[in-house]
């Protein structure tokens, strides 16, 4: 029983040192670009969901919400660019 567990033991420290080398092998570049599609749809989100109300306070407040996001994305556009990752056309 004492070995049975001494090789789940091993076989759960296989699996983190798997996942550890997996997430060691996803590049900065690639994390960033996925923050990005997702700051620009979530900031696209809010700005369709403004248009459906009427009422002048919670556009406001969406509105507000939205210039977060595109504040989010102009921070991780500038760690990009820091990073050497933006390559402009
Ligand atoms: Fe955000």
């Amino acid at each position: 029983m004492q070995s049975q567990n001494q090789q789940q033991n091993m076989q759960s420290n296989t699996n983190q040192n798997n996942l550890s080398s997996n997430l060691r092998n996803v590049s900065d570049e690639i994390l960033c670009n996925d923050l990005l599609m997702t700051e620009k749809y979530v900031s696209g989100a809010y700005d369709t969901a403004l248009f459906e109300f009427a009422n002048t306070n919670i556009r406001q407040v969406l509105n507000h919400i939205q210039k977060e996001e595109q504040k989010h994305g102009e921070d991780i556009f500038n760690y990009i660019s820091s990073h050497g990752m933006y390559m402009p056309e």
